[in-house]
């Protein structure tokens, strides 16, 4: 599949327009009053003056589920100019935004993940009994209503505008997460201390909710020990993502990231019991490898397009590597899912599941965990009209028998 490399006169009149008319937007928004996620928690309310009670107290009404069209504008309220919540998340209006939410460098490598996934076409069936598919999955052990988790998405103050404080954004998503019945990820910062990443895990812990835990590249002791507090806080996973390596000039003082040789893989995998995942393989040879150390899982992934400019994208990759590695572990994908039939595709190319990075981001900024939950639903609904539309009564049966 052809790469796009570089911005077209197309894509840069595109991001300006979409720059100025998301900047009109919220501030029409702002204009009307419409109000802003709840990123702290509710001030106590002021004493009422005294007054006789009621006979009767009308009951208190029930509070009404957020709508997709709301969640998204309070999202591009809140987080705005981070992130625009363009109508297609397609990385054109956000390159080059890293630290931010865009894509690193001219951004390709984020739109090469949009572009790749939309060149992939379902082969609509209609004439056969698929009348209710199953989108449930067993995914490390856990029973999962749909095969999308949440991937490991941190700094709120850095990526994300600083609406949210890391804990109130762990818990919009372990929460939300928890109620669409999928994991949860909590992250580690490049240049988070270990009490920064502490904190994180606490959340975890106290909501006691199933989720994956992000790891850095750091030293071999320094992720055993995040290994260590996370494993005690109930993660059911670990990724470590070895293609933020390249970012060693972001660690702290007297800290690192480094790239992972098959051996250190091995000794990670053999210092916990818990599934070890690598996530950021692009290769086939390094699936392959990643399989032999005994990892649980690989995530098929270039980081959202925020490491390394002009790779492929995730869908292009991925079926060469799914080829090979397909039942010797766990194959996740990532990369501008949004919809149900993104889901599918990943699925159809060859990934057991995928995960979800800025659409989540949005709706714990829209609507905290309820924002959080409604995307995961309505993927989840999306995902089962799709496999109705082309045959497929459960997961085994998405291949690529469904692409045209
Ligand atoms: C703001 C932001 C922060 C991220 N932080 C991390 C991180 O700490 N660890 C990690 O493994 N991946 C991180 N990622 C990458 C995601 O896990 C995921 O690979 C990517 O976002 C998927 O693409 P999508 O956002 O288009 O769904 C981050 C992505 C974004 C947008």
């Amino acid at each position: 599949m052809s790469r796009n490399a570089i911005d077209s006169p197309a894509d840069s009149q595109r991001r300006q327009f979409i720059s100025t008319s998301a900047a009109l937007g919220a501030g029409l928004l702002a204009a009307n009053g419409v109000a802003v996620a709840q990123s702290q928690p509710p001030a106590p309310a002021a004493p009422a003056p005294a007054s006789p009670a009621p006979a009767s107290p009308a009951p208190a009404a029930a509070p009404k589920p957020p709508r997709m069209a709301d969640v998204l504008a309070k999202a591009r309220e809140v987080m705005y100019p981070v992130c625009r919540v363009c109508a297609e998340c397609d990385g054109v209006a956000c390159a080059g935004e890293v630290p931010g939410m865009g894509g690193f460098g001219s951004g390709a490598a984020f739109r090469a993940n949009y572009t790749s996934l939309q060149k992939v076409h379902l082969r609509m069936r209609t004439v056969h009994d698929v009348k209710k598919p199953d989108t449930a999955i067993t995914l490390f052990g856990q029973q999962v209503a749909l095969p999308a988790i949440c991937a490991p998405t941190g700094g709120t103050t850095y990526n994300m505008g600083g609406k949210m404080k890391e804990d109130a954004f762990a818990e919009a998503i372990l929460l939300g997460c928890a109620k669409a019945g999928t994991l949860g990820a909590i992250a580690d910062g490049i240049g988070d201390p270990l009490e920064v990443f502490e904190k994180r895990v606490q959340v975890l812990a106290r909501l006691g909710v199933k989720a994956i835990v992000g790891l850095k590249p750091r030293t071999q002791e320094e992720i055993i020990a995040r290994i260590r507090k996370a494993e005690e806080a109930g993660a059911v996973a670990f990724t470590i993502d070895v293609d933020s390596s390249g970012r060693a000039a972001r660690a702290l003082p007297g800290q690192t990231v480094e790239p992972k040789t098959v051996k250190q893989i091995r000794e990670l995998v053999a210092a916990t019991r818990l599934p070890v995942i690598i996530k950021g393989i692009m290769t086939v040879d390094e699936a392959l490898a990643v399989a032999n150390a005994g990892a649980a899982g690989i995530v098929v992934s270039n980081h959202g397009g925020r490491v390394l400019d002009h790779t492929p994208g995730a869908a292009e990759v991925l079926p060469a590597i799914a080829d090979k590695v397909k039942g010797k572990l766990v194959i996740l994908a990532d990369g501008t899912v949004r919809y149900g039939h993104d889901v599918l595709k990943y699925q159809a190319l060859g990934a057991d599941a995928v995960l979800v990075g800025r659409h989540l981001i949005r709706g714990a900024h829209g609507a905290g965990a309820d924002g959080v939950a409604l995307f995961l639903r309505t993927m989840q609904q999306e995902l089962q009209a799709a496999m109705v539309l082309t045959g497929a009564a459960n997961a085994k049966a998405v291949t690529r028998r469904i692409l045209a």
